[in-house]
C-alpha cells in the first residue's frame, strides 16, 4: 500500500499548482482531472511554469460531448491551462465527440505502454474518482485501461474514464479536494474501509504514493492525527 499524505491548508489549489508546475518542469505524463475545483490550480500552474514542452497531458475522464462544449473536461483544461502556456505539452485528449465505446477504445490504445507519472484527481461527494462511481460496473473492468458508461451524478452525460488498474499503475496520485460537501467522502475514502462503495478508497490498495491536498472544510471529519499541516 502506497504512502498516503494528507495536506490541509487554506489554499490547496496553490499547493497542487506547485506540484503540477514541478512535474511539468521535470516532464513526463500528467493526467488532468475535470470538475469545478481544478481550474484555479491549472491557472496558477500556468503562471508558475509556462513551459510544459517536456510533458504530455492526458485526462482521467471525459464527458461524451464535443471538445468545445461547456461540460468538456478538455475545454476546462484548455481555457485554464493549455491556452495560458508559452510552450505546450503533447496533448492527448479523450475524443468525447465519438461514441463512448469508440472513444474509450481509442484512448485505451493511446495509453498502451505509457507510464503515468502524475495523476490528478478530484473527489465527488459520493466518493467517485474520474468517472468511476460507487458500485458501478466500470469498477469491475480490470483488463483495460479505459472504459465508458453512464454517470452516477450530474452532469448526466455518458462518460469515458480511466479504470482502476490504469490509476493504480500511476507513479503518483494527487487529490485536490475543497469544501465541506466533500468531508464525508474524504472520511470514507481515506479513513474508512477500502470498498467499491467509495471508489477513491480503492486507490489505497495500490503502490503509488497518494497526496491529498484539501482545505479545512473538506478535512473536517478526519481525526487530527491523520492530518499533516503544510
Ligand atoms: C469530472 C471529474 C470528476 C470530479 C469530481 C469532483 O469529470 O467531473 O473528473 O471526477 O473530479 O466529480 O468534481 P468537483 O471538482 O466539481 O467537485
Amino acid at each position: 500500500m502506497g504512502d498516503v499524505g494528507l495536506h490541509v491548508s487554506g489554499n490547496p489549489a496553490e499547493a497542487v499548482a506547485q506540484v503540477l508546475a514541478e512535474q511539468a518542469r521535470r516532464g513526463g505524463s500528467i493526467v488532468l482531472t475535470g470538475g469545478r475545483t481544478p481550474g484555479a490550480a491549472y491557472e496558477r500552474a500556468a503562471q508558475l511554469q509556462p513551459d510544459w514542452s517536456r510533458a504530455s497531458a492526458w485526462w482521467g475522464d471525459e464527458r461524451c460531448v464535443p471538445p468545445d462544449h461547456e461540460l468538456s473536461n478538455f475545454r476546462l483544461a484548455k481555457e485554464t491551462l493549455l491556452d495560458r502556456l508559452a510552450k505546450k505539452p503533447d496533448v492527448h485528449r479523450i475524443r468525447g465527440e465519438l461514441q463512448p465505446a469508440d472513444a474509450a477504445g481509442e484512448y485505451d490504445r493511446a495509453l498502451e505502454g505509457v507510464d503515468l507519472d502524475l495523476v490528478l484527481l478530484g473527489l465527488g461527494p459520493d466518493g467517485h474518482i474520474a468517472s468511476l462511481f460507487p458500485d458501478s460496473p466500470q469498477l469491475l473492468v480490470r483488463d483495460r485501461l479505459v472504459t465508458s458508461g453512464s454517470p452516477g451524478l450530474e452532469p448526466l452525460v455518458e462518460r469515458v474514464t480511466l479504470t482502476i488498474p490504469a490509476l493504480l499503475a500511476a507513479h503518483r496520485i494527487v487529490f485536490l479536494v475543497v469544501g465541506g460537501d466533500k468531508a464525508a467522502a474524504v472520511e470514507r475514502a481515506f479513513g474508512g474501509r477500502i470498498s467499491a462503495e467509495t471508489p477513491a478508497s480503492l486507490l489505497r490498495d495500490g503502490r503509488a504514493p497518494i497526496d491529498i491536498y484539501l482545505d479545512g472544510a473538506a478535512a473536517a471529519r478526519l481525526d487530527n492525527d491523520r492530518r499533516t499541516r503544510l
